[in-house]
C-alpha cells in the first residue's frame, strides 16, 4: 500500500481507503462488515471514512466497536456532520457541530477524529458561524483537521478568505471515470490551496467493475439487487452507461489490470487525489481494491478509457 499526504495536515493516508456508507450502516451483515475492516488493516489501509448520518449513527457505532481492538494511532478516522439526525437535528450551526461531534466521538469510542467533514454546505447557517465552530472543535482536540464535501466553489472560496479559522485539509467529492465534475473547478482550486481530494464512489458504486451487464438483471449479490442499498444507482445502471463500461474490458486487459484496478488507478492518476474511498461488502473486494495502489496508467490507456466511455461521462 502506498500513502499520500492529506493536504497540509501532515497526515499520510493510504491511497485506497475504506468507506462505510450503505454497507456498514446495515446493508451488509455485521460479521461481513467486521471482516472487511479487519482485511483493510491487513492490506495496509489506514484510512476509514464514515458519517454521523450513515444509518443514523449505526455505521459509526459498528466502526467504534471494531476499531476499539486497534491502537488508535494506527488508523486515520474521518467522519461528517450536516444531514438530518432527528426531527430537530441537522445542519452546520455552532450548536449542531458541538452536539454532533460529541455524539460521533461517543459512538466511535474515541477522543478525537482525524478529520471532521461538513457533509454539504448549510445555506441556513452563516459561514462564519460554521467555520468558528469547526475551529473550536479543532482547538478542543476533538478533531485534528477539517474537510468539506461537495461545497459550491464560491463557498469554498469564501471560507478560505476568512481569517482566524482552521484551514481545510480535504475535499470529498464524487469522482470517477464516469463523473468528472470536480476537474473543472474544485480540483484546480484545491491544488492552489493545498487541499487534497478524498473521492467517493470511485467505482461508480460497483458499476465500473463491469459486473452489471446491459439488458441483464443485476447479479443477486450486488448493490443494485439489494432493496436497502440500490436507491442511489438509477443514473449508473442505465444501459448506455453499462455498454460503455463493457468497452473498458479490453482496455483493462490490454493494461494487464482488472476493471477495479483500472477505475481506482484512474482517480489516483491525479496527484491532488490523496485517497480513493471505496465501499466493500466482502473482504475479497477490499483485497482486490487495495491492489490498485501504486498502479500507474500510461497515456495510451488513458486515451483508450476516454474513447471507450465517450459521451456517458459527466464533466
Ligand atoms: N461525501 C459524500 O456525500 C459521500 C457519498 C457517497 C459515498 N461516500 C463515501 O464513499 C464511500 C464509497 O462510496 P460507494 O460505496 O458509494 O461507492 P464505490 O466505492 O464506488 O462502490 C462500492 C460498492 O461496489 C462494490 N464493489 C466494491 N469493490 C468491488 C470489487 N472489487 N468488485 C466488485 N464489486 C465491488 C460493492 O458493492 P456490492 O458488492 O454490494 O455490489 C461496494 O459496496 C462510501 O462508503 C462513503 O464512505 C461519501
Amino acid at each position: 500500500m502506498k500513502f499520500r499526504k492529506l493536504g497540509s495536515s501532515g497526515i499520510e493516508v493510504s491511497e485506497i481507503s475504506l468507506g462505510s456508507w450503505l454497507t456498514y450502516s446495515g446493508g451488509v451483515e455485521r460479521q461481513q462488515a467486521e471482516a472487511c475492516v479487519r482485511t483493510a488493516f491487513e492490506e495496509g489501509i489506514n484510512f476509514i471514512d464514515t458519517a454521523n448520518v450513515y444509518g443514523r449513527g449505526a455505521s459509526e457505532a459498528l466502526l467504534g466497536e471494531v476499531l476499539s481492538g486497534y491502537d488508535r494511532s494506527s488508523y486515520v478516522l474521518a467522519t461528517k456532520v450536516y444531514f438530518q439526525m432527528s426531527d430537530t437535528d441537522r445542519g452546520l450551526s455552532a450548536a449542531q457541530i458541538h452536539k454532533q461531534i460529541d455524539a460521533s466521538l461517543e459512538r466511535l469510542r474515541t477522543d478525537y477524529v482525524d478529520l471532521y467533514q461538513c457533509h454539504r454546505y448549510d445555506d441556513d447557517t452563516p459561514l462564519q458561524e460554521t467555520m468558528q465552530a469547526l475551529t473550536e472543535v479543532v482547538e478542543q482536540g476533538k478533531a485534528r483537521h477539517i474537510g468539506f464535501s461537495e461545497w459550491p466553489v464560491q463557498r469554498i472560496e469564501e471560507s478560505l478568505a476568512l481569517g482566524g479559522v482552521a484551514r481545510w485539509a480535504s475535499s470529498q467529492p464524487q469522482y470517477s471515470m464516469l463523473w468528472r465534475r470536480p476537474e473543472a473547478e474544485v480540483i484546480p482550486l484545491c491544488e492552489r490551496e493545498n487541499i487534497s481530494q478524498i473521492v467517493w464512489s470511485p467505482l461508480g458504486q460497483g458499476v465500473l467493475t463491469g459486473k452489471y451487464r446491459p439488458g441483464e438483471p443485476p447479479p443477486v449479490d450486488s448493490r443494485a439487487a439489494s432493496d436497502s442499498m440500490s436507491g442511489f444507482m438509477d443514473r449508473l445502471i442505465q444501459d448506455p452507461v453499462l455498454e460503455a463500461v463493457q468497452r473498458l474490458r479490453p482496455v483493462a486487459e490490454g493494461a494487464g489490470l482488472t476493471m477495479a484496478q483500472l477505475a481506482l488507478a484512474w482517480v489516483l492518476r491525479q496527484s491532488n487525489v490523496a485517497s480513493a474511498i471505496v465501499g466493500a461488502s466482502r473482504p475479497e473486494q477490499v483485497r482486490a481494491n487495495a491492489s490498485a495502489s501504486g498502479v500507474t496508467l500510461d497515456a495510451q490507456t488513458l486515451a483508450a478509457v476516454d474513447e471507450a466511455l465517450g459521451d456517458v461521462v459527466v464533466r
